[in-house]
């Protein structure tokens, strides 16, 4: 099976999955962590890499304090407690994002879990948290700058070479899941990308489970990436 390397996922409807059901949204944030735990497992055990998923947008500060604050305390639980699953699995964990406007609790909780799992050699969950995929090119190209002032040389600076000032050095998205049916990209990682294959599914984001990402894995496989070029068939 021709798996790929970094899968990255919008995880999209947890509100109206509450909605729905006639509960708050907030419980629809509590289902869709625990099927994040389960997905991360399964994603990771079936050979990918690295599994990027959208957690909290810079743009989701608009939103009542009373969801955020539910929000950023769910954050500190999972990654206090519920976290020590993925450690023992293996996986390496890391966030992306801006620090500022988080609270310090939830920074420590992610500080924490960085540190304990830095080690980890089997997959990587990268959780983009108070994330903003401009954002990230923003502050990369600052960091640039810097580095530029201190005298690098640019000459034959590649879009590969603008990696290193990411967040995380990550390789490029192969497949983008968003569940929840919308079809955007609400300012996930713009750069990482340039070349995913999108898989957009109207499954709200807590009934999204290991047979529905089969679904998608497996309509990457048959997917058919050029990357600009003309594939091998007919090439001749
Ligand atoms: C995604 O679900 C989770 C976050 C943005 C934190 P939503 O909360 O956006 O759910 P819907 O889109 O309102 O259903
Ligand atoms: C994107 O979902 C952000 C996350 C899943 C964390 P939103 O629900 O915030 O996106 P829009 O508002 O529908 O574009
Ligand atoms: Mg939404």
């Amino acid at each position: 099976m021709n798996v790929p390397k970094h899968v990255a996922i919008i995880m999209d409807g947890n509100g109206r999955w509450a909605t729905k059901k006639g509960l708050k949204r907030s419980e629809g944030h509590l289902e869709g962590s625990k099927t994040l735990e389960k997905l991360a497992i399964h994603a990771l055990g079936m050979g990918v890499e690295v599994l990027s998923v959208y957690a909290f947008s810079t743009d989701n500060f608009k939103r009542s304090k009373d969801e955020v604050d539910y929000l950023m305390n769910l954050f500190v639980k999972m990654f206090k407690t519920k976290f020590d699953k993925f450690n023992k699995k293996g996986i390496k964990v890391m966030f992306s994002g801006r620090k500022i406007n988080l609270r310090e609790d939830v920074i420590k909780s992610m500080e924490e879990i960085e540190e304990k799992t830095k080690e980890n050699t089997s997959g990587i969950l990268n959780i983009c948290l108070n994330y903003g995929g401009q954002e990230e090119i923003i502050d990369g190209a600052i960091k640039l700058a810097k580095d530029i002032n201190n005298g690098i040389d640019i000459n034959n600076f590649t879009r590969e070479d603008f990696y290193k000032y990411l967040y995380n050095e990550l390789p490029p998205i192969d497949l983008l899941i968003r569940t929840g049916g919308e079809q955007r990209v609400s300012n996930f990682m713009l750069y990482q990308m340039s070349y995913s294959e999108f898989y957009f599914t109207n499954t709200l984001f807590p009934d999204f489970d290991k047979s529905e990402l089969n679904k998608s894995l497996f309509m990457y496989e048959n997917r058919d990436r050029r990357f600009g070029g003309i594939n091998d068939i007919e090439n001749g």
